[in-house]
């Protein structure tokens, strides 16, 4: 008898035990066991595809429905900034390139007379006269402080209903490409730097001399964002780059127009080349992501993805404000945006495909 009280009072404080367990483990939130499993699995394959994207670095050999469909998966995952792979990457650019002191040509970095080699062919050079010398910036205009939340704002057509304007107008600073189009919605208002293409200029604005209102017309838009040119990249571009300097210096003294240093340039090329990236020139978005890691304490890129169709699979423009289409030729967009994933799986940067939800003003 005593043998089967023992038994009994053994099953009971199993079954107590075990109830309490049971309680402890479903109280604390109210999930049933077939949502706390699905939970688990979702973490999982969050770890697994940030693992994945943190690795790729070719675009090549990607089946486009699964890269899409994993990539959609990831970026609803939650996200995990990484301040030690941001802090990795700001030092690296500066010791390789150093966009403080040398991004743009100014009177500090550069003297009169100075032999500038062109950032693709060092073999050709541009001598630095004094009248083009006066009117460089003094020094690079944001130093001396971190640039805070910086928006790097690609023309992709992914940006088009994207209704992402109002988060990117709340950054401190923003930078943006080709004298694209801006507005509320999608894209924002807020310029803080953005660059201005010399076949562009040459396209549009060739009669500036005689006529410059156009011209003043289109970048007014901007306020006083500096208008950065690519002025010593191709021996064509320079004698346009002088013109738009010379024409909008006297009319919009608060709206500076600077040029790249191609010293800069050419050291960020070999940069991202010597870590693997194969293109043949960097496009000026993936420079400008790489000066934003530098000097920006986080960077936010949006309007930075070259295929044809949106994650749902819709298609889309290549651009957001035009028809036209790629150049292949140039630049490998789908290269430069596995590059991009990396570091945004890393942490480093944080890339804005999705629409922007609105109660987030
Ligand atoms: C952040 O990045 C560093 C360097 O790559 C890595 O060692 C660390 O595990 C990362 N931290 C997290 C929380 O992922
Ligand atoms: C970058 O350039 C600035 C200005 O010329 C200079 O003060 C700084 O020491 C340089 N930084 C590095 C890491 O070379
Ligand atoms: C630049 O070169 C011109 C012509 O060779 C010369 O007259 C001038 O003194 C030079 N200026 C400086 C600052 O070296
Ligand atoms: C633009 O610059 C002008 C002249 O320096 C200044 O008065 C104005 O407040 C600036 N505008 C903005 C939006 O910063
Ligand atoms: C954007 O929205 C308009 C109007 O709803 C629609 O006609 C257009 O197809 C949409 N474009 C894209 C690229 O989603
Ligand atoms: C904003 O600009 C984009 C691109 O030019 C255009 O598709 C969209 O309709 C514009 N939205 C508004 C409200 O103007």
């Amino acid at each position: 008898m005593a043998f089967l009280r023992w038994i009994f009072r053994l099953l009971m404080v199993l079954i107590v035990s075990h109830s309490v367990y049971v309680m402890f483990y479903f109280t604390p939130d109210t999930h049933s066991p077939r949502e706390t499993m699905a939970d688990m699995l979702r973490r999982l394959r969050c770890a697994k595809l940030r693992r994945k994207f943190s690795y790729i670095t070719s675009a090549k050999r990607l089946n486009m429905k699964i890269f899409t469909q994993e990539l959609d998966d990831f970026l609803n995952c939650p996200y995990k900034l990484n301040t030690t792979e941001q802090e990795i990457n700001r030092l690296r650019l500066q010791i390789c390139c150093n966009a403080t002191g040398s991004i743009f040509l100014t009177k500090r970095n550069t003297a009169v007379n100075q032999t500038i080699p062109y950032e693709t062919s060092i073999k050709d050079t541009y001598t630095m006269n004094p009248a083009i010398h006066s009117m460089l910036p003094e020094d690079f205009p944001w130093s001396g402080h971190r640039l805070g939340r910086c928006a790097v704002v690609g023309s992709g057509g992914i940006l088009k209903n994207s209704s992402c304007g109002h988060e990117i107008d709340k950054a401190d600073f923003v930078i943006r490409f080709n004298l694209a189009n801006i507005n509320d919605s999608d894209v924002g208002l807020k310029t803080n730097l953005i660059t201005v293409n010399p076949s562009q200029i040459q396209r549009e604005y060739n009669n500036m001399e005689k006529n410059p209102d156009p011209l003043v017309e289109r970048v007014s838009v901007y306020g006083n964002a500096s208008l950065a040119i690519p002025a010593f990249a191709y021996t064509f571009c320079t004698g346009l780059s002088i013109k738009t300097l010379e024409v909008l210096h006297p009319i919009r003294p608060q709206q500076p127009v600077v040029f790249f240093s191609p010293e800069y340039l050419r050291t960020l090329d070999r940069f991202w080349k010597g870590r693997g990236l194969k293109e043949f020139r960097l496009s000026s978005g993936f420079m400008l992501i790489s000066s934003a890691l530098e000097l920006c304490e986080s960077v936010h890129v949006y309007g930075f993805w070259p295929f044809e169709t949106n994650l749902q699979d819709n298609p889309i423009p290549y651009h957001y404000y035009d028809q036209m289409s790629p150049n292949r030729k140039m630049h490998s967009m789908s290269e430069e945006f596995v590059w991009l994933l990396q570091l945004h799986s890393q942490g480093a940067l944080t890339l804005h495909l999705q629409p922007c939800s609105l109660d987030e003003c």
